[in-house]
């Protein structure tokens, strides 16, 4: 394997593991929870990627997020989504200037490197569409006039559960514009009690940790590591695993499994490594694939999850170590 092959030196992996930890510390002074989760984060940033964050109301979303966001000393905005709001909320509009009498573009909140879609399905169709569009193309089109998003940008959409009443569920065909998908529980014991206990105390402020650039300099240095052919195979494997599978009506598509890819490489870079492992590729197939495979509609009466289905994968599909 390719692992005695070093292409990213000691020095830099160590900076990049270094900001990974004080990302982390900076969060934890406003959440209190797993840092799996910061690490999801991160790892969806630094493979260019957007996140769904699904979870009951309460359970800190948004405080996540915000958290989260403050780390990177990029510019952020928030949208939060309700019935009314409209594609133009998000991208922009054209205003008449009265002083010069000419239209003007006025640029809506996507303009920006991080952005909190808060409740993206509580607003119809159309305008998480709006939204969609600009994650998966980079770029807006407002009245005619095409206009380029910031970079690095980065979509965090927070939603509740779908059966919850007054929502509109994202198409199932545009939820893979998300890298990952992360589903945020109820807290530990522990940590419930950790939060009352401090809930009055005043948060230490939040420092920012980066800056766009040096985002951008983290995601070209995820380009750099190294995937082993045993690794491609795994997660072709994986993929095909999930599309011949009997309660599976569409399977993971070669989108997903680029997905994967990404993803594996950007959670090794962030373990200090400039290889990926097995372990990384299992460890993120869940928030990778579990959105992106649709049930057949008995199967959904069954009550089965697609992450059920992503865990029989990685549980039945062999890594093979091959000598070539
Ligand atoms: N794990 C936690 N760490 C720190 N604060 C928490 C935690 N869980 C809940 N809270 C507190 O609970 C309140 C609700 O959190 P927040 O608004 O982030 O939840 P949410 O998941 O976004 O809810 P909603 O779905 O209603 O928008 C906040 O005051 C937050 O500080
Ligand atoms: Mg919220």
């Amino acid at each position: 394997m390719a692992t005695t092959q070093q292409e990213i030196p000691g020095n830099l992996l160590a900076q990049v593991s270094q900001i990974h930890q004080t990302v982390q510390d900076e969060v934890a002074k406003a959440y209190i929870g797993p840092p799996a989760l910061v690490q999801s984060l991160m790892t969806a940033l630094v493979a260019r990627g957007h996140v769904l964050i699904e979870g009951v109301p309460g359970v800190a979303k948004t405080t996540l997020v915000k958290a989260f966001a403050a780390t990177l000393g990029c510019s952020y905005k928030r949208v939060q989504f309700t019935p009314d709001l409209l594609p133009s909320d998000i991208t922009g509009t054209t205003v008449l200037d009265m002083r010069t009498n000419q239209f003007e573009l006025r640029e809506g909140p996507v303009f920006t490197n991080i952005l909190l879609g808060d409740e993206i399905n509580r607003a119809p169709a159309k305008t998480q569409s709006a939204l969609l569009e600009a994650m998966q193309e980079g770029q807006v089109t407002i009245e005619g006039e095409t206009r380029a998003l910031s970079n690095p940008f980065m979509v965090l959409a927070t939603q509740n559960p779908i059966e919850h009443e007054g929502t509109y569920p994202l198409p199932d065909a545009q939820v893979d514009r998300f890298l990952l998908k992360l589903h945020m529980h109820y807290p530990s014991p522990s940590n419930e009690r950790r939060m009352l206990g401090t809930y009055n105390q005043t948060l230490a402020p939040i420092n920012p940790v980066m800056s766009p650039e040096d985002v951008i300099r983290l995601q070209d240095l995820a380009d750099q590591v190294h995937v082993a052919e045993e690794i491609f195979d795994y997660i072709l494997s994986l993929g095909h695993f999930s599309r011949d599978h009997q309660q599976v009506y569409l399977g993971a598509s070669p989108r997903a499994a680029l997905a994967l890819l990404k993803a594996s490489k950007a959670l090794a870079l962030l373990k200090a490594r400039d290889y990926v492992l097995p372990d990384d590729v299992k460890e993120l197939a869940p928030m990778v694939l579990g959105h992106r495979i649709i049930l057949t509609p008995d199967a959904e009466l069954e009550g089965i999850h697609a992450t059920g289905v992503v865990a029989e994968a990685l549980e039945r599909v062999a890594y093979k170590h091959v000598r070539r």
